[in-house]
């Protein structure tokens, strides 16, 4: 039978199948669900610096204030550490905290606070949508970076940075927030673009759950960086079938994460997923995950600018209008 193990982050996993964050990795019993049903990984919802500003930081406070096992969104950080913690008690698979921060010093603040409740790992959800024309993106970069590099000071667990697919020159910021110390990269956060309400005249905030067809954009950025540097690569957004996880193994990532498939099917669909990869496995004569990894990267097929421009007037020619 294949072996599934992977490692990613320095951690040594299962399976490559990962759940990545949502509100099915906000209770302990989602999180149970998800490990039974063979994730190889949890990666929690983020915990957002905004959830500080409410008043509800309790942490060193009155023990009993944020004992519940349901962190949920905006449940604030006392919820957050005590599902953590609960989290790494019950659980056998690696529990990875989130951190969404806005400044400098809640970003390093709290990811102390998520190492020392026992985090095996910590990802950065840097979601910023900058709308300020004076701002350079040279600048948006910097930032980040300072996070990374200021995270990366305080804490001594792996370290993930989960990005959003808009930047310039994404090698070449890559390789900065290795340098700056990330242990990994997440490609790609989704950003939620709000939709207009033609009737009441309003804007909505619109959240709609991916599709495979998604896939595309972080199947190429993985193929892109792998192998590049030594990183960690987690692929997210648009994983949603068995042939999915297998296309973004084969590009070169190191674990396959899950939201959308996982809210729509429940937590077990993680189970045919990982028969139908097993299966694919066995008919293609792989018997591990590392012997699969990264076959069909940028630097493994023979032709590695069909990852960039090549054959572009090719493709879109394709695409002849019907005759009428
Ligand atoms: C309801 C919902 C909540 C999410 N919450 C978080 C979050 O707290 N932190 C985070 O980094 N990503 C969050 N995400 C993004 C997912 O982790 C994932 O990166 C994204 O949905 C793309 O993957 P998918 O195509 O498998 O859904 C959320 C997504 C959804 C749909």
């Amino acid at each position: 039978m294949a072996d599934l193990r992977t490692r990613y982050l320095g951690l040594e996993l299962q399976s490559p199948l990962v759940a990545s964050a949502s509100p099915l990795t906000g209770s302990l019993d989602g999180l149970r669900k998800l490990e039974v049903a063979g994730a190889g990984a949890v990666v929690l919802p983020s915990l957002f610096e905004e959830e500080l500003a409410t008043g509800q930081d309790q942490v060193g406070g009155d023990p009993d204030v944020g004992r519940a096992d349901q962190a949920g969104y905006g449940a604030g950080p006392a919820a957050y550490l005590s599902l953590l913690e609960q989290a790494k008690a019950s659980l056998s698979i690696p529990v990875i905290a989130s951190l969404n921060g806005t400044s400098r010093g809640g970003w390093v603040r709290h990811a102390t606070r998520l190492e020392q409740a026992g985090a095996d790992a910590l990802e950065l959800n840097i979601y910023y949508v900058s709308s300020r024309p004076g701002l350079s993106g040279g600048e948006v970069e910097e930032n980040y970076l300072d996070v990374v590099r200021a995270v990366r000071r305080a804490i001594g667990i792996p370290l993930a940075v989960k990005l959003s697919p808009y930047f310039s020159s994404l090698a070449n910021l890559a390789g900065q927030l290795v340098e700056a110390g990330a242990n990994g990269l997440v490609l790609f956060n989704r950003f939620y673009q709000p939709d207009l309400d033609i009737e009441a005249m309003e804007v909505l905030p619109a959240l709609e759950l991916s599709s495979s067809a998604e896939l595309r954009l972080p199947l190429r950025w993985i193929a892109i960086l792998h192998r590049r540097w030594g990183i960690s690569l987690a692929a997210s957004t648009g994983v949603h079938t068995a042939e999915d996880v297998v296309k973004v193994l084969l590009a070169g990532a190191d674990v396959a994460m899950m939201t959308s498939a996982l809210l729509h099917n429940g937590p077990d669909h993680l189970r045919p997923v990982e028969l139908r990869l097993r299966d694919w496995m066995d008919r293609h004569r792989y018997e591990t995950i590392d012997q699969l990894r990264g076959q069909l990267s940028q630097r493994s097929v023979p032709d590695p600018a069909t990852f960039e421009r090549a054959n572009y007037i090719k493709t879109l020619a394709s695409r002849t209008p019907p005759r009428r």
